[in-house]
This record gives structure tokens, sequence and C-alpha cells, in this order.
């Protein structure tokens, strides 16, 4: 989760999840709904921004690329699993949160679709994610994370091939940015950092570093997260401006211009809990509606759900999920993005300056 007990107790920090899904507690309701209409703006003028890339010939000519890119990655995966000829799931092009399927999750199937259905409905991105909105990034944050694309290590779980591709809108151009992701393994730990019941300082499962190509794109070999207490199923992601890729296979410096988690449908996460290992989790489970965190992504503007197609017949043969995210390079929010220790061979330290009252606080462009 974002907040263990665990932790609150470790630190001493006492905030309810409730507190935590105000924008800023404590501060007055005034402030609150001015940044709120903020937010919306934001969102409404990177919408307008990237519809108005949408014309363009050039991007109209990357989309396509992009649906035979994905068309190709699920033809490797599934060659690479095995699957060649197994039939397979997919999401529903049509499902969205909120207005794109928090109101109505059934909209969110599992259909069935087939070899002969058009590379262009399954792999599109018409009513899918191109604008995730800045979210709060949590307290386990690791600076200078190894820069490597499976970050699968040896872990058990559902494997999952994450695709994304950035678009700056401020030039509807690809970005040039480092992608950093982590996530909880299966039964809702996370590496890297010190706090009790978690992996700890010498452990880097389920976290890495890609810059992204030419096109903007960056994957990675993953597992599907677990969940913990007070959080729905969620994948962190971050993008560093302008940082330098080091030889000894990091990264340091530039400053975070999008901090946002992605989400995932209800359905899938609940096929994809009752399988080992995530079925041993003892934790109760959040839904999607219930997490505070989610909500920051049901604007209309906003769809933090990522695309997937399930690579065979069932959950476990693995899954393919993409996005397309637009983000502002201009954007600097570092102050949002405390790193709660750094990574180094052998086990990393703990960052002395970690300020843990932002970490439940997104940038004012949250959704
Ligand atoms: C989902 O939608 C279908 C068709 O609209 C309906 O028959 C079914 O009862 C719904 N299921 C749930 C769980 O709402
Ligand atoms: C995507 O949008 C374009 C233009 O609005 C439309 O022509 C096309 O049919 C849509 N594709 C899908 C898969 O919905
Ligand atoms: C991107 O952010 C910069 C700096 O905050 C701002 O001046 C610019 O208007 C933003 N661009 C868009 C398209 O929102
Ligand atoms: C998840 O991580 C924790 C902490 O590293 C570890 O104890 C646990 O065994 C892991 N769970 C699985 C299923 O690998
Ligand atoms: C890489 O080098 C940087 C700068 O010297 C250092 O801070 C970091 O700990 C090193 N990381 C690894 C994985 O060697
Ligand atoms: C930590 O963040 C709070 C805002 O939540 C801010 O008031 C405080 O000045 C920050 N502390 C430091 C040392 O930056």
């Amino acid at each position: 989760m974002l907040f263990s007990p665990k932790v609150l107790a470790a630190t001493g920090v006492l905030l309810s999840i409730a507190s935590i899904g105000a924008a800023h507690p404590g501060e007055g309701h005034e402030k609150r709904m001015q940044e709120a209409a903020n937010a919306r703006m934001v969102a409404a003028v990177n919408a307008r921004a990237l519809e108005a890339c949408n014309a363009r010939p050039e991007v109209k000519a990357r989309k396509q690329r992009a649906i035979a890119r994905r068309e190709g990655t699920f033809d490797r995966l599934r060659q690479k699993r095995g699957l060649k000829d197994e039939s397979f799931i997919h999401r529903r092009d049509d499902a969205a949160f909120s207005k794109w399927a928090a109101v109505d999750h059934n909209k969110t199937g599992l259909l069935d679709f087939n070899e002969n259905t058009p590379a262009e409905e399954l792999f599109g991105s018409n009513t899918s994610c191109v604008l995730a909105p800045d979210n709060a990034n949590g307290p386990y944050f690791v600076y200078q994370e190894l820069i490597r694309q499976d970050v699968a290590e040896d872990l058990e779980g559902i494997p999952l091939h994450l695709e994304f591709q950035f678009i700056d809108v401020n030039t509807c151009e690809p970005a040039d940015v480092l992608i950093d992701i982590w996530s909880c393994n299966s039964t809702g730990q996370y590496s890297g950092v010190s706090a009790e019941g978690q992996g700890g300082l010498d452990s880097t499962y389920l976290r890495g570093v890609q810059p992204t190509d030419a096109e903007g794109i960056v994957s990675f070999d993953t597992l599907f997260p677990g969940h913990y207490s007070g959080r729905a199923s969620h994948q962190h992601i971050i993008v560093h401006v302008g940082s330098k890729i080091l030889d000894n296979g990091t990264y340091t410096g530039g400053v975070v211009a999008h901090l946002s988690q992605l989400f995932f449908d209800q359905k899938l996460i609940d096929l994809i809990e009752q399988l080992a290992p995530y079925n041993t989790n003892q934790i109760a489970q959040t839904k999607n509606l219930e997490d505070a965190f989610a909500g920051y992504g049901a604007t209309e503007e906003y769809d933090p759900f990522v695309n997937y197609i399930v690579l065979g017949s069932d959950v476990s043969s693995g899954l393919f999920a993409w996005a397309e995210l637009g983000l502002n390079t201009s954007s600097n929010w570092d102050f949002y993005a405390p790193y709660a220790s750094i990574w180094q061979p052998g086990g990393g330290s703990d960052n002395p300056n970690f300020n843990f009252s932002v970490v439940g606080t997104p940038p004012p462009t949250h959704g």
C-alpha cells in the first residue's frame, strides 16, 4: 500500500487513508477546490493538445506504426511462450474507466476475440489511455535503480509485458525520457526499501528503468502486481527528464516530470487473485472503486487503465499491456517524488532527507 500499518508504526506518522486521499491534508477547503479546478483545467488543456496532435499526418503514421508494433509484440510473446496456436481473450476496446470503467465495470469484460479480429481493433488505442493523471508517488520510490528491461528476477507470478509510448504534449513528438517502474510482488511486498515487512535495501525485484527509443517507447517484462492493505493493485511509473545514463547501469540527475500509477480492470485483477501465489495473500483486497488514488484517474480526460491482451486462453499464460501516455516534459514534480532509498550494489541506503509527508500528495495536475 501507500502506507502499511507497519510503516506508519515504524515512522510514527499518523495519517489515515482518508486524509491522504484529500489533496493536501490540513489545507483549507477553498484552496483544495481551487486546486481541483486547476487540475481539471490542466487535464483539459493536455487533452486538447493531444487531440490537436492527432490531426497531424506524422502522428497518424506513428499511430499506425504503434498498432503494427503491438501486433508484432503480441505474436512474439505468444511464440516465446509456446502459445502460438492458442485462442486468446482481451479487454474490450470501448471499455473505459469511469466513463472509463469506475461507474460500470461490467463494461470491462473479457470477451472472446480470435485471430480474425482486425489488428486495428485489437491494438488501436482510440479509447485507451492517452493521458494518465499525475498521482501520488507513494513511500517506496528508489532512486538510481538499474537500467534493465526484465525486472521479474526469479519471482513467481503472472508475467506482464508492459509497453508504453510517451508523447510530449507540447510538441506532439515522442518524448526522450527515462521511465522508472516499480510495483509490489504477488503477496504485496516492495523491494528496495528498509520499511518493516518489505523486501529490504538489498532487493531489486520488480524495479527498473528504461530510456525511451526514437518513437518514445519503452517495454518491461515484469509480473502482475499483487495487493496490500488499502490499495487496489497498481503499477507505479515515473518519468525523468534530462537524466544522465551512467556506465555502471544506472542513471543520475534530471527532474521528475510525470508521476503516476496505472490500474487494471477489476475483472482481470479478480481472476489473477485466484491464482497462486496471489491467492496466498491474506490481506483483504481493496477494489479499484474503493481506492482513493484510483479516483485521481476518474476525469473525462484521463484513463489510467492499461489496455491488455491475455497471451493465451487463460490469464496464467501471461499478459501484454500497453498505454500511450501524454506528458508535459516541462513539468518539474521533484518535490512530489521523494525517494525512500538509493540503490547500490550489495544493498542501498535510506534517503536521510526523505520527506514522508508528501508521499501521499499528488502534484496539482492530478486528475
Ligand atoms: C453485465 O452486463 C450484462 C449485459 O449488459 C448483464 O446481463 C449482466 O447481468 C451484468 N453483470 C453484472 C455483474 O452486472
Ligand atoms: C479510431 O478512430 C478513428 C477516427 O475517429 C476511426 O475512424 C476508427 O474507426 C477508430 N478505430 C477503432 C478501432 O475504434
Ligand atoms: C507544460 O508545462 C509548462 C510549464 O509548467 C507550461 O508553461 C505549458 O503551458 C505546459 N504545456 C501544456 C501543453 O500544457
Ligand atoms: C514477496 O516479497 C517478500 C519480501 O521480499 C517475500 O518475503 C515474499 O516471499 C515474496 N512473495 C513471493 C510470492 O515471492
Ligand atoms: C553508479 O555510479 C553512481 C555514481 O558514482 C553511484 O552513485 C551508484 O551507486 C552506482 N551504481 C551502481 C549500480 O554501481
Ligand atoms: C516536507 O513536505 C511538507 C509538505 O507536505 C513541507 O511543508 C515541508 O517543508 C517539507 N519538508 C522539507 C524538509 O522539504
